[in-house]
């Protein structure tokens, strides 16, 4: 258990694309995905990719709880997605403000596909296949960017929607992803 200093954004491991995972159920994923989850936690993030911690592998977790401080946010339960594979399953896209553990203390409205499909393995190998919408297809589409070395900023399209969460939100407590 250990909780992890998160990569911010200008850090070029950032912009790397990330290896598949190859061996399964091995201790150092499994420490690896634990000290995920101890980070994601301490700092109240709905979604983690290693590459944030500075590993370079396809390996993204996710979770947000039901409670008090997020009451408009969708439940999703905790995720291991290892080595995804997203499949549009609409056109629409969506404007909707996002958030990085990577890019702390701003907030930007970001186009997502509103509808998928997301296949993969867990951290036993075991195969991984939901369709999902909404809030979910998003988080699902911000952790799996990071695999790909992409930053929500890089995929802004209207940068009058693009600050700080201080300045943009003052009264409101943000998740950030
Ligand atoms: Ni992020």
């Amino acid at each position: 258990m250990a909780i992890k200093p998160v990569l911010k954004m200008g850090d070029p491991r950032l912009l790397q694309v990330a290896k598949p995972v190859i061996e399964f159920n091995t201790n150092e994923l499994n420490t690896l995905i634990q000290d995920m989850q101890d980070t994601m936690k301490s700092l109240e993030g709905a979604g983690l990719a290693a590459p944030q911690i500075g590993v370079d592998l396809q390996v993204v977790i996710f979770e947000i709880e039901k409670n008090s401080r997020y009451p408009d946010a969708e439940e999703i339960p905790f995720t291991v997605l290892i080595n995804p594979k997203l499949t549009p399953l609409t056109e629409e896209t969506e404007q909707d403000w996002e958030g990085c553990l990577s890019v702390p203390g701003m907030r930007g409205m970001v186009p997502r596909i509103t509808k998928l499909r997301y296949q993969g393995v867990d951290q036993q190998g075991q195969t991984i296949d939901h369709s999902v919408d909404g809030f979910h297809a998003r988080v699902v589409q911000h952790e799996c960017d990071h695999l790909q070395g992409i930053l929500y900023p890089m995929r802004i399209t209207d940068f009058k929607n693009f600050g700080y969460t201080e300045v943009l939100f003052p009264e409101k407590e943000v998740i950030d992803e």
